[in-house]
């Protein structure tokens, strides 16, 4: 699968795709169904792994508006990891960058989903964390990739996006999981719009400020932003539904529903291995991973989109945060000698510090417009995402609690063990008791199971054969 290529550097700045089974391939997904299967075995642990960031295009079709305008296609994909432009006026050679998968089709959203986030899910279910980040100039389809758009979340169709087909996979997973863990998701929804943080989920009552944290067990996190539990398919769509409702959007020149803020989902999930599952050599006691699924307000020049007042102001934010953005990719790709990287110059480069350069496996999406009317802003953002692929992330699974989280893990089980016992203690006293006639059976609803207090509702015909096996309790 293409992923699991490893990458080279050419000496033209573009990349060339190596046979799979070297470097990066160590982190190479596995998608085996049964998620028991997806346990990481015990070696991996304690290591932190090198994960390059992966890249995809999608070339959405070319739109009436831009037709209208007279604009002709000119993004070629020559095959199925390159993208080419045609040469500018004054240079001969066309533009032609590698990818690990390029999408130029209509609705690629199932095959994309099926072959390079599928596999990134798979790792957030063994414990790794996650992104999936869309880039690109305004219009170029980031919010329909990503499915953060007000449309229906809970429906089941092609145009589907990443993000609600993220979530059925992961309750779709959940199922298997819960077989021997207690599981916990909790999501949040969170916008960057102006330099401010903006909490989708919430109903503006909250006073606190929202703000970017760090700890050495969370990474970087999102402090007072309402993190919600949510149970099932529906109660995820419905909460990621109000969420779009609530983010800025607005009509430009270029698109009609402009996103005019950053927007981050973050699925957190927590798996704690039941106390009364027998610990396994591979199984993990605990796992706790974030996945990240980002899609960004699109760079965009004033002259183009029409912007003025409050549009235009938002413009100018999106294009610092954007440049911010831009400059931390620039460090991290500019060679060994660079140590310092500019995370702290906006909020987006803050909250995506794990994503990269840090510990998540990341997947990026970069989107671009045929239309040879956008020609430079393409340019611009597939050099950005060709050297995005450059950067390494060092990944490492979450399977440790800290010291306050081990106790406490072992006191619940204490206290579920205990529960336990003193409930076999007085089921047996009351056993005891029956066989010798000194309870009747009407004073033992309370305590005694279904199909021996009714046992012919549980279909037994034969009370005194309930009551004589030894193992009925
Ligand atoms: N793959 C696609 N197939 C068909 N139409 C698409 C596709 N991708 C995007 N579009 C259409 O292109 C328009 C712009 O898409 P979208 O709003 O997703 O852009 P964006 O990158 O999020 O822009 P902005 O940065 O302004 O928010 C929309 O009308 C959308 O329906
Ligand atoms: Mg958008």
């Amino acid at each position: 699968m293409g992923l699991c290529a490893s990458k080279q550097q050419t000496a033209g700045g573009g990349s060339k795709v190596a046979p799979a089974g070297k470097d990066s391939d160590q982190l190479s997904l596995q998608t085996d169904s049964q998620t028991s299967s997806l346990r990481v075995k015990g070696e991996f642990s304690a290591l932190q792994l090198k994960s390059a960031v992966k890249v995809v295009v999608v070339v959405r079709p070319l739109l009436d508006a831009e037709k209208a305008k007279g604009a002709t296609a000119c993004v070629e994909a020559p095959s199925t990891t390159v993208v080419q432009l045609p040469p500018r006026r004054d240079a001969s050679e066309p533009y032609r960058f590698d990818f690990d998968r390029v999408y130029k089709m209509s609705n690629p959203g199932r095959q994309m989903f099926a072959e390079v986030v599928q596999p990134l899910l798979s790792r957030f279910i063994q414990g790794f964390n996650t992104t999936v980040l869309a880039y690109g100039q305004t219009g170029s389809g980031k919010t329909f990739a990503m499915g953060t758009m007000g449309r229906q979340l809970s429906t089941f169709g092609e145009a589907d996006g990443i993000i609600s087909r993220s979530m059925r996979f992961i309750f779709d997973h959940m199922k298997v999981i819960r077989q021997q863990y207690d599981v916990s998701l909790k999501v949040s929804f969170i916008e960057i719009h102006q330099d401010d943080i903006r909490d989708l989920l919430g109903d503006g009552a909250s006073t606190a400020p929202i703000q970017v944290r760090e700890s050495p067990e969370r990474g970087t996190y999102i402090e007072n932003a309402q993190e919600v539990l949510v149970h099932s398919m529906d109660e995820a769509a419905r909460l990621l539904e109000a969420g779009n409702m609530h983010r800025a959007v607005a009509a430009h020149n270029l698109n009609e529903h402009s996103s005019r803020s950053h927007a981050i989902c973050t699925v957190q999930m927590e798996q704690r291995l039941r106390p009364s599952v027998p610990i396994g050599p591979e199984a993990q006691r605990f796992l706790r991973s974030k996945l990240h699924l980002v899609d960004l307000a699109g760079s965009e020049r004033a002259k183009e989109t029409g912007t003025t007042g409050q549009q235009f102001a938002e413009g100018v934010t999106i294009n610092k945060g954007l440049l911010a953005l831009g400059n931390v990719i620039g460090a991290l790709t500019e060679g060994s000698g660079r140590k310092h990287i500019p995370y702290r110059d906006s909020k987006l480069t803050r909250i995506l510090q794990d994503s990269l350069g840090g510990n998540s496996e990341t997947l990026m999406v970069a989107c671009v417009s045929p239309a040879n009317t956008n020609f430079e802003p393409t340019l611009s953002t597939l050099r950005y995402a060709s050297r995005a692929r450059s950067i390494q992330n060092r990944v490492k699974q979450n399977n440790k609690y800290s010291p306050e989280e081990e106790i406490a893990y072992l006191r619940a089980e204490l206290e579920e063990k205990n529960a336990m016992v003193a409930k076999l203690q007085s089921q047996l006293e009351m056993a005891a008791s029956l066989m010798k006639g000194a309870v009747s059976p009407d004073n033992i609803k309370l305590v005694l199971p279904q199909h021996i207090r009714s046992p012919s509702a549980a279909g037994i015909t034969s009370t005194r054969a309930s009551f004589t096996g030894s193992g009925a309790f």
